[in-house]
């Protein structure tokens, strides 16, 4: 059942419509930096979760095909994109995300609003205004941060068209602020230089109890 839990930003207190904690646990997003893994593990975990006979749905923020081409295409200003993220984001939670939950499935999820609080507030907007554009978000219950270094990164990304979004620097100041957030909201923090296999088969360890 829907309630209302708050979190609090320094001095601001804002409203965050939730569900209870054990759905939350259910909803479970990869974050990290570009080139960490994310999309890869979204797809290896649905495969186990398949073969597992456990019920789910896949999502990847951005969401909306038109959103997405927009925030690559455009470049609006940092308030226009967060702006854009959050919409995209509430759609995708009322229309997927939430019935999901609702009717039992887990719910796996490249990327969710703790992108907006590493990425967003990296591009300089302050804390307080990405939470009150996300206050009718729900967050996931169950957070992996795949970690990598920015060069390790950087030499995946290599491999195929860098996107704006992804500049050293710019990716520097994002994974400092994944680290910091992962310590505040408890992530399970994964070292992502592993292979694939063993990011997998940790990511399993930490959803024992979690999976139905
Ligand atoms: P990404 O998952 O990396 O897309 P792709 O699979 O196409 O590489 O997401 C696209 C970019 O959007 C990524 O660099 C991070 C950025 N982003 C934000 O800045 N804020 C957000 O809230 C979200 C969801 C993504």
């Amino acid at each position: 059942m829907p309630r209302a839990i708050s979190i609090s930003a320094g001095a601001v207190k804002l409203k965050v419509r939730s569900v209870n904690d054990a759905t939350a646990r259910r909803y479970i997003a990869f974050e990290g930096i570009d080139g960490a893994g994310k999309t890869l593990m979204t797809r290896m975990l649905s495969e186990e979760l398949r073969r597992r006979g456990v019920g789910f749905v896949a999502v990847k923020e951005p969401w909306g095909r038109e959103n997405t081409r927009f925030l690559y295409e455009s470049g609006p200003s940092p308030l226009a994109e967060a702006i854009i993220f959050a919409a995209d984001r509430l759609v995708l939670q009322f229309t997927v995300v939430r019935p999901a939950l609702e009717k039992g499935l887990v719910v796996v999820s490249d990327r969710s609003v703790y992108s907006s609080l590493a990425y967003q507030y990296a591009r300089g907007l302050s804390e307080e205004k990405i939470l009150e554009l996300n206050s009718e978000a729900l967050y996931p219950g169950t957070v992996f941060l795949l970690d990598i270094t920015v060069d390790e990164a950087m030499r995946r990304l290599n491999e195929r068209r860098l996107t704006r979004f992804e500049r050293r620097d710019f990716l520097e100041k994002v994974r400092r602020r994944y680290l910091e957030l992962a310590e505040r909201y408890g992530f399970h923090v994964i070292d992502a230089s592993k292979t694939p296999r063993e990011v997998l088969e940790e990511v399993l360890i930490r959803l024992d109890g979690v999976l139905p």
